[in-house]
């Protein structure tokens, strides 16, 4: 195969990129995008204070260009996120607990209702814990307590059945303290019948990055009965260094049969939110770089 999706359709899984409404005027992104990618996450349109800036008010126009974009080129489309502490609406930090509880329902049943049947996957919950294994003290975490992330999942399974819903975070990318509390999570979940389907591996990494233990991480996560996905990928570096972190992760997805797809985040270096870094598969001139050739030539 010659494009990244087309690859890695070869083994039933998707490719995607990050996409924001602010790019979609030029013409060599939306090409890039389109001709490599089958799939998309709207990289902030999806987000609280994006879709519901004021309190039960809601603002999907921005996310359904690129959603409708990418359905017209049946593509596989990454809803992000719905509850995550930060791009949080400013008027929900000053709710108490009930109100608190009410609007992350309500949020949940608004947003995911919206999209019903249109999106493959949801991070129903973003970055909730912090790097010891504990849960992280933020918002929602402080006036609900640990229960919110179960009920988020339960209101997302009735907003939209056919979604798989997923719990994704960052600095996961291994055996470690951190990944061990959301395994303990997700195994505590499944026993309990909580409706979660898969766990979400944003993948922010550098060339130096140890992969040491990123496959068998991968595998436990699959073998409590969970899809992973790479979700935000994305490798600070250029060159050889860079392209052998981008095999190495290929690799282990490709290893990992529950692994049903990657994910970068962006397409060109021009746009990454790694601002200074040359992190992604196309530099500023969309040009194909070695990481390129190495994610190709693996998939
Ligand atoms: C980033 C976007 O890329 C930026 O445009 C925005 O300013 C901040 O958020 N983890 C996530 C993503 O889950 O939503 C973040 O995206 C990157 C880190």
């Amino acid at each position: 195969a010659s494009t990244l999706g087309a690859a890695a359709a070869q083994t039933g899984r998707y490719f995607g990129a990050a996409i924001s409404t602010a790019h979609l005027g030029e013409a060599a992104y939306v090409n890039t995008w389109t001709a490599e990618f089958n799939g998309v996450t709207p990289e902030n349109e999806m987000k609280w204070d994006t879709v519901e800036p004021s309190r039960n008010q809601f603002n999907f126009a921005p996310a359904d260009r690129i959603v409708s974009q990418a359905k017209s080129k049946g593509m596989k489309i990454r809803g992000h996120t719905l509850v995550w502490y930060q791009q949080l609406a400013p008027w929900v930090g000053g709710l108490d607990a009930n109100n608190l509880r009410s609007a992350m329902l309500n949020h949940i049943s608004q947003v995911a209702g919206h999209w019903k049947g249109q999106v493959i996957a949801w991070d129903v919950v973003n970055e909730a814990f912090e790097e010891n294994g504990t849960r992280r003290q933020a918002t929602f975490q402080q006036k609900l307590g640990d229960g919110y992330i179960e009920d988020a999942f339960r209101a997302a399974r009735t907003a939209d059945p056919g979604a798989k819903l997923c719990y994704n975070d960052y600095n996961t990318d291994g055996i470690n303290a951190k990944s061990t509390g959301i395994y303990n999570m997700v195994r505590d979940f499944k026993s309990r019948g909580v409706p979660i389907d898969c766990v979400g591996f944003q993948s922010h990494l550098s060339s130096n990055s140890n992969l040491g233990s990123y496959q068998a991480n991968l595998q436990r996560f699959a073998d409590l009965g969970v899809d992973v996905q790479i979700t935000e990928l994305d490798v600070g570096g250029s060159g050889s260094g860079q392209a052998n972190v981008y095999r190495q992760v290929t690799q282990a997805c490709i290893a990992v049969s529950r692994c049903t797809g990657i994910t970068v985040w962006g397409v060109t270096d021009k746009y990454s939110w790694r601002s200074g870094d040359t992190p992604l598969l196309f530099d500023g001139n969309y040009g194909k770089k070695q990481a390129y050739s190495a994610v190709l030539d693996t998939l």
